[in-house]
């Protein structure tokens, strides 16, 4: 698709935590490698001024992977400010005089999703949105009805080709093989389907707690923050049928033939926990029921994967950190593993013969390929293929909708809570529904 490079980079948040943690780091990344050199506008209401806000991207670049002095001095120079408050009409003309003469700005909404709105309409009130491109953090909505509002809010401002939705894991390079192990691979297209395979687990454990976004979590709760986004991504990926060709949309139509095949969650598929201490977290309420952890039992409805359970498990304060998708064969023995991080491991479980006389067989472990390489973050790539306009790794409208329609029935307190030790699996109540085997 020929798409116009944006010509400049603005990002509302400028001062925010997801600016701090992946956008500089991004920013540095991008210059140096020289895929950006167009001026760069944060937008927030904290910096004093231009300087202020150099000062915050070296912190976060010290913080988050180091400054590399030369592109960090780039970085440094194209960096302006324009400070002002969301709402005020006065800080889009401001923006507007920053801009110039470019004509296709990337707009990157950095802050709370109950901003989008307002930002989105400010945009479109003072003329900004004209030739330009909008990418929109995650969670996109709380639930269906708000996820409709809010592409209703956008939509009166930017095209859906404008929207890009950003889901961060899409950009991982681990996640991007799962796609392209699967369909390189003569062995594993036949066997990946109801008659071949037993159980699929999808794991996505946090040794970390909350990390000072109290407030942010206990607004949202590990079904929103990273299931109905993060995890039903990584099981539409594994379980979609191949994209007619390379088009950004070929592979967007077959995700949404998968997410449509995904039963909506019942009560009896889930059970929500919450790590012992949380209340007292900086920004949750005392007596919050907001779950840190979720274990999920889901079925897609299609030929291919009707029944074949698809365990997903996710949660803060758990033993160890890792994500990676366990995909049991119906042999006992026989599987293939995913380990998306923190290591990179495509494995196969196999049987072999055990050393000595008897013909009695071990499990053994092939590792068909480790380590990360040079790849680049998954922001830095986002990032990236959003100043091209390649919408190719974002999530479109309906593909975010049909999502929420699968975690609907069970979000707030739609089931009870339970809560768990840190540094334990989760709550016992959990075993039930998602039988951990994997890691
Ligand atoms: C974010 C969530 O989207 O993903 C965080 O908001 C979570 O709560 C993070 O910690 C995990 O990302 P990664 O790339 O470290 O697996």
């Amino acid at each position: 698709m020929a798409a116009d490079e944006s010509d400049a980079l603005v990002f509302f948040g400028a001062t925010g935590d997801l600016a701090f943690r992946k956008i500089y780091p991004a920013l540095q990344a991008l210059i140096k490698r020289h895929r950006f050199d167009k001026p760069i506008i944060g937008v927030s209401r904290s910096a004093a001024n231009v300087d202020a806000l150099r000062e915050r991207a070296r912190e976060s670049l010290e913080a988050n992977g180091g400054v590399d002095p030369e592109a960090f001095h780039k970085l440094a120079s194209l960096l302006q400010y324009v400070r002002g408050d969301y709402e005020d009409p006065s800080t889009y003309a401001a923006l507007r005089a920053a801009l110039g003469d470019a004509k296709h700005p990337l707009y990157y909404l950095a802050i709370p999703p109950e901003s989008f709105a307002t930002v989105a309409s400010g945009l479109a009130a003072s003329g900004c949105n004209s030739g330009a491109r909008v990418v929109v953090e995650k969670p996109f909505g709380r639930d269906l009805e708000s996820a409709r509002a809010l592409n209703h809010t956008l939509h009166r401002c930017f095209q859906e080709p404008a929207i890009f939705r950003i889901d961060h894991y899409l950009g991982k390079e681990p996640v991007q093989n799962l796609l392209y192990f699967r369909f390189s691979n003569t062995f594993l297209e036949p066997i990946w389907n109801r008659t071949h395979v037993r159980s699929v687990q999808v794991t996505m454990a946090e040794k970390i707690g909350v990390e000072g976004r109290g407030r942010f979590y206990d607004e949202v709760g590990a079904i929103r923050d990273v299931v109905q986004n993060h995890l039903l991504e990584l099981v539409a990926l594994l379980t979609m049928e191949e994209p007619t060709d390379n088009h950004p949309d070929a592979l967007r139509d077959e995700k949404l033939r998968a997410f449509r095949a995904m039963r909506p969650l019942a009560s009896n598929d889930i059970v929500r926990g919450q790590f012992r201490g949380y209340r007292d977290e900086k920004g949750v309420a005392p007596n919050s029921t907001v779950e840190t952890f979720a274990a999920v039992r889901l079925c897609l409805d299609s030929n291919r994967w009707r029944g074949v359970p698809f365990y997903i498990r996710a949660g803060k304060r758990l033993p160890v950190s890792v994500t990676e998708v366990l995909v049991q064969l119906d042999r006992p023995g026989n599987f293939v593993r995913f380990r998306l991080s923190p290591d990179v491991i495509v494995s196969i479980g196999a049987t072999a013969k055990a050393p000595g006389e008897a013909m009695v067989g071990e499990h053994v472990e092939l590792i068909a390929r480790q380590g990360e390489g040079d790849a680049m973050s998954p922001y830095e790539r986002l990032l990236g293929d959003a100043l091209r306009g390649d919408p190719m790794l974002f999530v479109r409208e309906d593909e975010v909708e049909t999502a929420w329609t699968v975690v609907e029935p069970v979000l707030d307190n739609a089931t009870p809570i339970y809560e768990y030790e840190p540094e334990t699996w989760g709550p016992p109540e959990a075993d039930a529904i998602a039988p951990l085997t994997s890691v």
